[in-house]
């Protein structure tokens, strides 16, 4: 008969193994999800990032932090997001639809996302409207930085 603490620990090793797999996996995964749902209304901005089960933490990279000017932001065009840094090590991320008819955002300057289609401007640091048209804010996005500096979605 086996000795049960060698079984069981070689138990808590595999476990260990599937976790890890299971992890990369679900990241590979997720990477093929399409933001459809940014370009809607925006009226449920944390569908996307609400999965019951959390397994939908660790997205694909979207940008490298350096990539992320200081005071400023970089657009992502084909994932319609606009990642900013306000400060220092501090980044954040919004949808890059204006919410006034539905264009993309286009650049980031002197603090503000700006939108080309109407003049509308939004806030860096939170995504609010500092002019119209718009009359509501970029929604924002929940993201993690990884110890590599590479910005996924959370
Ligand atoms: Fe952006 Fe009108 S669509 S200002």
């Amino acid at each position: 008969m086996s000795d049960p603490t060698r079984t069981a620990r070689r138990t808590v090793l595999a476990a260990g193994a599937v976790a890890l797999t299971g992890g990369a996996l679900a990241a590979c995964g997720s990477s093929s999800e399409k933001p459809a749902s940014e370009a809607g209304t925006g009226s449920t901005p944390q569908a996307a990032g609400s999965s019951p089960a959390g397994s939908s933490a660790g997205g694909a990279a979207l940008v490298k932090s350096s990539a992320v000017p200081v005071g400023g932001g970089t657009v992502l065009k084909e994932e319609k997001l606009v990642v900013t840094q306000p400060t220092a090590g501090s980044f954040r991320c919004f949808t890059a639809v204006c919410p006034h008819q539905g264009c993309l955002v286009n650049k980031v300057e002197n603090g503000s996302i700006d939108c080309p289609c109407h003049g509308s401007k939004f806030e860096i640091t939170d995504g609010a409207v500092t002019k119209g048209p718009a009359t509501r804010g970029l929604a924002e996005k929940k993201i993690v930085v990884s110890p590599g500096g590479e910005i996924s979605l959370a």
